[in-house]
């Protein structure tokens, strides 16, 4: 592999570089504690999974980067310019915040309705840009319209919110679930599932 441009990234499954076009490429790595025919497989599906939810989403009005290209393990996607809402929700003026908040809950009821769950939902994986949130990473994103998995979808971002944004956890959360309401029709439901998963977890630890 020739990675000439800047590394953005490195995670457990990919390496994300700038090329010399400025197009940000994710490029799946090769695993070497898998047998390889089996680890050129999933890379393979892996890859054409999440450029194919990462459209998707950006035809159901969330902000996603562009996919601009697809090859066997790489994605190359516009280059969001700007800094992880981790960073900078903190520091942010009140009103800002829940109007990124209440951004947030709209985008991920239009993924619900759309039948898609992003799967990693943090502020690690959202990118502040102008004002405007782009949801990144589908890389464990999946297809599906159960109760369970959008429950659970939200209940990892309060954790999120609970773990790097613990002082404004409420009014983040409010505003979450209020664009949550805007854009799912479902959202009473899933709602009401979030507080037993929660209680779930409670007993758990126990
Ligand atoms: N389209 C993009 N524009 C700008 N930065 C990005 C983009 N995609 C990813 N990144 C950066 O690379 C990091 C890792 O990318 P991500 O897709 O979350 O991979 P991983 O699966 O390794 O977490 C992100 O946290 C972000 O900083
Ligand atoms: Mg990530």
């Amino acid at each position: 592999m020739d990675v000439t441009g800047k590394i953005i990234g490195r995670g457990a499954e990919a390496i994300l570089y700038l090329n010399d076009n400025g197009v940000l490429v994710k490029n799946r790595i090769k695993k070497n504690y898998r047998i390889e025919e089996i680890d050129t497989i999933l890379r393979r599906l892996r890859t054409r999974h999440e450029a194919r939810i990462l459209t998707r989403a950006k035809r159901v009005g969330v902000n996603t980067p562009s996919v601009i290209d697809v090859r066997e393990y790489e994605i190359f996607m516009e280059f969001i310019d700007g800094k992880l809402l981790k960073e900078v929700l903190n520091s942010t003026n009140s009103s800002k915040r829940r109007e990124f908040a209440r951004e947030i809950g709209k985008m991920i009821g239009k993924l619900h309705s759309a039948g898609i769950i992003h799967g990693d939902l943090t502020t690690s994986n959202m990118i502040l840009k102008d004002d405007k949130i782009y949801f990144i990473d589908f890389g464990l994103a999946l297809h599906s319209t159960s109760v369970e998995d959008r429950a659970v979808d939200l209940y990892l971002l309060h954790q999120a919110y609970q773990s790097t944004h613990f002082r404004y956890v409420k009014e983040l959360w409010r505003n979450t679930e209020k664009g949550y309401m805007e854009t799912f029709k479902d959202w009473d439901v899933v709602l009401k599932r979030i507080e037993q998963i929660s209680k779930r977890g409670r007993y758990a630890k126990r």
